[in-house]
């Protein structure tokens, strides 16, 4: 491949450089944010890599381009953080046959074959979406109307939470107004709010919001109408960014259920030892807590991210 001969320096025991691609979602949330630091990080040129990053604008399109272009590159191996579940079959058979291994970080995704990627590592978005349901269940102990802002359409967290707050949530009282996506933004997180204030007015008294940044963003929303959110809307989300612990301790948001984006020097770990020919485990999960307004404000000074 075209690094023959190219000799790293690197952390692990000064074997050759590994050229790595990484096809990262785009830059939608605070989460995404410190995701994409902690694999620059980790695939850092002391480590023995050789980073080349994209950021896709959370468009399946271009990120399966970017995928395309670190084949036709010879990298030594890829990683990816797929956007959406599906529509992965292709690609990752062109990466297959060039002999190109694939490592998931982040989001899961439905291949006809397993076998077209080596591993995945990330955090269990049906037990988050569980954990933030039996919140809720639990809150509402009389008749409570519920809005949500859904993740990207399509993508595993947002489809994994959905169906693990319905699991976490079954039997409460609970009456789902509306369910829109806010594309895991703040910008959109404010805009489908304040749609949802204009339809349903002071009916909403719960909040799901499948990501902190789309909470954040309802929060003026929320604001704007004239009510306060914490106490005339109670919120759930999830991540636990700095910002969203932040919302929960100034009591805006009231439950947080937390997702790791600090996932790096796993993904880093795993590349070295499929790059090497070392069997791993195909999938790694990623620990996660979750966190009450006194709780966050305990945890906020040591928060890393
Ligand atoms: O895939 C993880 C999700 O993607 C995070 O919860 C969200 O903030 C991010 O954009």
């Amino acid at each position: 491949n075209n690094n023959a001969g190219s000799s790293g320096t690197g952390g692990s025991g000064g074997g050759k450089t590994l050229t790595v691609g990484f096809a990262q979602t785009g830059s939608e949330s605070g989460w995404r944010a410190a995701n994409t630091q902690s694999m620059k990080d980790a695939f850092s040129d002391a480590n023995g890599f050789k980073l080349i990053f994209n950021a896709a604008d959370n468009k399946q399109e271009a990120q399966i381009a970017a995928v395309r272009s670190f084949i036709n590159q010879k990298v030594d191996a890829i990683v990816i953080a797929p956007i959406t579940v599906d529509g992965w079959d292709d690609v990752l058979k062109e990466a297959k046959d060039a002999k190109i291994p694939v490592i998931l970080e982040d989001r899961t995704i439905n291949v006809s074959d397993d076998s077209l990627y080596a591993a995945w590592v990330g955090d269990d978005f049906k037990k988050e979406g569980e954990t933030a349901g039996a919140w809720a269940k639990q809150t509402a102990t009389s008749p409570t109307n519920m809005v949500v802002l859904e993740g990207t359409t399509g993508s595993a967290p947002a489809l994994d939470r959905a169906t693990g707050f319905k699991a976490g949530a079954t039997g409460a009282p609970i009456t789902t107004l509306d369910s829109q996506t806010g594309n895991f933004t703040r910008a959109d997180g404010k805009t489908v709010m304040e749609g949802f204030l204009q339809k349903y007015g002071n009916k909403i008294q719960m909040l799901f919001a499948q990501n902190d940044d789309m909470g954040l963003g309802a929060l003026d929303a929320i604001t704007a109408a004239g009510l306060t959110p914490g106490k005339d809307i109670k919120i759930v989300t999830i991540d636990a960014t700095h910002d969203g612990l932040q919302a929960l301790a100034d009591g805006k948001f009231n439950y947080v259920v937390e997702c790791n984006p600090l996932l790096g020097p796993q993904v880093a770990d795993l590349v070295k030892k499929v790059v090497a020919g070392e069997s791993v485990p195909k999938t790694q999960v990623a620990t996660d807590q979750s966190f009450t307004q006194e709780q966050a404000k305990a945890a906020l000074p040591d928060r890393k991210y």
